[in-house]
Parts: C-alpha cells; structure tokens; sequence
C-alpha cells in the first residue's frame, strides 16, 4: 500500500477486549446481562438513576485492573509516524488509548472517566464513583450530574470534525467493532464516497464487512500489529 496521506481509525469495543473489557455484542457480551434499554439510554436514566449509576461505577472501578494492549500500542505508533494525518475515532469510553501513548483522538460516545452536570453543563474529570446525591463542584447543584457518556437515542461527539476528517482520509480503518450502531457504522460508507482505501480488521465479518475493500479476520493485538508494521514499512 503506498503511504496514505491521511488515516481515520475508527475503533469499537473489540480492540479492548483482550484487555480484559467485555464487548457489548458477543456472546456473554453487556447487552446479554443488562437491558441497554435500562443503562444506555435517557429514558432509562430518568427511570432509575442509581441503576445507572451503579452500571456505569462497576465499569470504571474495573478500569483500574485493565490495562492497554498490543493493539493500543501499535496505534499509538501510527499516530507517532502520522501525527497531524491522522485521527482515532473511538466508540469506546475507556482510557486504554490515551494510556498507551494516543492523543489525536475523540470519544464520540463519551468517557467513563468524565462526569456531565446537566445544571451548568460542566464537564468533570471524574475518576470515582458518582450517585444521585454527588453534587456537580462547579454549581454545587446535587442530583445532577451524570455519566458524561453518549447515550442510545442521544447525538454522539464532534461529528463535524468527524465528518471533516472522513471527506480527507485516503486511508479509513475500522477496528473490533460489530458496525451495528450508527452513525459509527456508516463511517466505512462516507469514506469510501471520498475515495478512500477502506480496511476493517475485526475478530470476524462486521455487519458492513462487504463495503471494506480489505479485511482480515484475527484478534486485535496480533493483526493490528502486523498491519500497522506493514504501513509503516510501506509494505
Ligand atoms: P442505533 O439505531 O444507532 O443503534 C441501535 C442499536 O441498539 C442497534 O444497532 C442494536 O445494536 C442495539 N440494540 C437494539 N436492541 C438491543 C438489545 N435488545 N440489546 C442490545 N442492543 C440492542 O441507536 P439510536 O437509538 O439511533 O442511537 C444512536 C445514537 O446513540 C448514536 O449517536 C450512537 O453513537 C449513540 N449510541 C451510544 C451508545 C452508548 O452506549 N454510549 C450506544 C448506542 C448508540
Ligand atoms: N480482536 C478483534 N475484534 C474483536 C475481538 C478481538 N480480540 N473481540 C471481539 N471483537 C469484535 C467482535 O467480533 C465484534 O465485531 O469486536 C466487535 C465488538 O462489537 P460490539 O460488542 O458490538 O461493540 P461495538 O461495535 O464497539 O459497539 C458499538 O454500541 O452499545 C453501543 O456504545 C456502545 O460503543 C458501543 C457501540
């Protein structure tokens, strides 16, 4: 492949799974033990806090024992060789790509680790646990602070400097993501509209596996990799 001029990544769940992070969509996945519906969505916030909150708590009290694998490291690598020209779009709210050396990135559904006051807005570096009486540090309001994670149903992240990197790249990547979820799951197609090169390495076929004009099949921190070696040798 010649050296693209511009890379997007776009990474889903399965690139932290051999981290020790679950999945949402395999087998013994999140989505088999909890209602999505219940945790991942406004309705189910304003239903029940405290389920929530425990749900999301449980996730970033069980951050401290994970940490990045060879996939995050190798992408990091990317970005050193690629700086400006490249952009890591994650769907993931764990830290695992910032913590292995990434920077150029953005969390189109958010962050465990970030708090959202729905009073003044603030958004909290929020490393502990929060509940239906934590009150917000910045208004000193209680009872409204969340998880600053986009939910079903709400707009994710920074679309418009998404969209704008997705008209640029020459080179668009997917990485161990189901493509279940949109507006994620439409990257591959907007891409590809650009004339981008359109790769998904993935554990198996994706849901848009057809529209990738390259794919390979393998655990992440073996074929992510391989693959990053084999761009970075002009291979
Ligand atoms: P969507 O249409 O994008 O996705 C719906 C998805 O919900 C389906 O693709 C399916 O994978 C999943 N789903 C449906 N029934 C399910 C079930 N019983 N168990 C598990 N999963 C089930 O969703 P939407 O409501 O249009 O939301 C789109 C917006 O929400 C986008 O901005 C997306 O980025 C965001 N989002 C965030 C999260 C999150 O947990 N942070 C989850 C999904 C979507
Ligand atoms: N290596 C590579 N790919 C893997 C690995 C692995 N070790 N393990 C699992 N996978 C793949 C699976 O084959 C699957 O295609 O990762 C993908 C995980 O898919 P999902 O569980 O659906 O996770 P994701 O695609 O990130 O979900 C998208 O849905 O619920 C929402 O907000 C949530 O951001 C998430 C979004």
């Amino acid at each position: 492949m010649n050296r693209p001029s511009s890379i997007v990544i776009l990474t889903g769940a399965g690139v932290s799974a051999e981290s020790g992070v679950d999945t949402f969509r395999d087998a013994g996945g999140i989505w088999s033990k909890v209602d999505y519906r219940d945790v991942a969505t406004p309705q189910g916030f304003a239903r029940d806090p405290r389920l929530v909150h425990d749900f999301y708590n449980q996730r970033r009290r069980a951050m401290a024992n994970v940490a990045p694998n060879a996939a995050h490291a190798a992408l990091a690598r990317l970005e050193q060789a690629f700086a400006g020209d490249l952009l890591l779009v994650t769907q993931n709210i764990d830290d695992l790509h910032e913590r292995a050396g990434s920077s150029r990135l953005i969390h189109m559904h958010g962050e465990l680790g970030q708090a959202l006051c729905t009073n003044c807005g603030n958004r909290l570096h929020w490393p502990g646990d929060m509940g239906v009486d934590t009150m917000c540090p910045a208004c000193h309001s209680t009872g409204t602070i969340r998880p600053d994670v986009v939910w079903f149903g709400e707009m994710p992240y920074h679309m418009g400097r998404i969209e704008q990197a997705l008209e640029r790249c020459d080179l668009f990547v997917s990485i161990g993501t189901s493509g279940s979820v949109y507006p994620a799951a439409g990257f591959v197609e907007e891409a590809r509209r650009h004339g981008a090169h359109t790769v998904e390495l993935n554990l198996e076929r994706s849901e848009g596996h057809s529209l990738f004009a390259e794919a390979e099949h393998g655990r992440a921190t073996e074929i992510v990799p391989a693959f990053v070696e084999r761009l970075l040798n002009g291979r």
